[in-house]
Order: structure tokens, then sequence, then C-alpha cells
């Protein structure tokens, strides 16, 4: 088993890059029906989310939109519970088709903030794109959680995005920490 070392933790190998990039494949080809005839206004939400949302708008071929924005809430390996600032919003977005990418969903509270953030600003529509979702660790309602790459256990995970202490974020694959 391919195990790496990122500070003080051990991690093995979770899903592989090409796994990954199938899956947001498909998540793209979705996207393009779903959003035929509209132009969507997708807003990745930094850090974690940069080589999500890069590897999903090549597959995205309808005319489409990216900007990026900012909210702290996570130190270490466990939720902070508190969600700070939200930064870089784009100021117009009403009346627009909202898509907001995410690296991973674990409790929801970050995408509860920002979504009603969003909702105060009347888009017209507003659906998020996670590339992980941790279904047994949320804690908040999720109805507009519309495009989930992958399932995953209640586990840490660092790689393609994700990091561990600002660490492992270029790795091109997705490790789960070993409990070593
Ligand atoms: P939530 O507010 O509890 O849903 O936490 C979401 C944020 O916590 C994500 O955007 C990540 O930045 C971070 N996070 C949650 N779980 C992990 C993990 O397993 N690895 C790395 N970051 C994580």
């Amino acid at each position: 088993m391919h195990k790496i070392q990122v500070e003080d933790k051990e991690f093995e190998i979770f899903l592989e890059n090409e796994t990954i990039n199938k899956r947001i494949r498909l998540m793209g080809i979705q996207m393009n029906v779903d959003y035929e005839k509209k132009c969507p206004l997708f807003i990745g939400v930094l850090n974690g989310s940069f080589l999500f949302l890069a590897d999903l708008i090549k597959e995205v071929d309808i005319p489409c939109e990216v900007a990026f924005m900012r909210v702290a809430s996570y130190e270490g390996t466990s939720s902070s519970g508190q969600v700070k600032e939200l930064i870089g919003l784009p100021e117009n977005i009403e009346g627009r088709d909202i898509i907001v990418v995410e690296d991973i969903v674990d409790t929801g509270l970050t995408l509860t903030y920002i979504l009603k953030t969003i909702k105060e600003k009347n888009p017209a529509s507003v659906k998020v794109a996670s590339l992980l979702l941790k279904p047994s660790a949320l804690k908040y309602e999720m109805e507009d959680l519309a495009y989930i790459g992958f399932e995953i256990p209640n586990e840490f995970v660092v790689g393609y995005g994700l990091d561990y202490n600002g660490l492992g974020r270029n790795l091109i694959d997705i490790y789960r920490a070993t409990g070593a």
C-alpha cells in the first residue's frame, strides 16, 4: 500500500488521480445537460477547490464564468465550528445561476454560511458541486448539494487541493490518514 508522510501524520492512498478525473468528467457532462442554454457562474471556495474547479471547468462546454471566494473555518484536523468572514464574493450575482464549488463537505457548517450569504443576493438558482462528502459528519440540511464526486467515510483526507496544516495540496491523488 502506497503510504506518505505529511508533517506528523501518515497517509495511505485512497483515490487515484485517474479515478478522480473520470468522476469529474461525468460531473461536467451532467452540468452541460443541466445548464444547457444557461451561463452559470462557478464560484470556487478557496483554497481547497482550486484543482477540482480547474479540472471540472475543462469538462464544461457551455458558456460559463468563474470566480473565487474565501472563508476560513477549519484548523488542524477537526472543525473549529466557527465560520469567519466571507471574502471576495462577486458583486453582481442577482439573477445568475450559481454553482458553488467545494473540495469537501464535512459538517456542512461552511457551506450553510456560504449559501445563506449568496441567497441574500437573489441569484436565479444556487447549486453546490463538492468533490467529496462525508455523509456521517453532516450536521446541517443540504438540499442544494447537486453534484457530489465521492461519498467518503468520516476520515481525514489530504491531496488534490486538500491540505493538512497547509501541506499536501499539490499531491495529485487523495490520501487518507492511517490513524498510525
Ligand atoms: P465543514 O464546515 O465542517 O463542512 O468543513 C469544510 C471545510 O473543512 C472544507 O472546505 C475543508 O477546508 C475542511 N476539511 C474538512 N474535512 C477535511 C479533510 O478531511 N481534509 C482536509 N480538509 C478538510
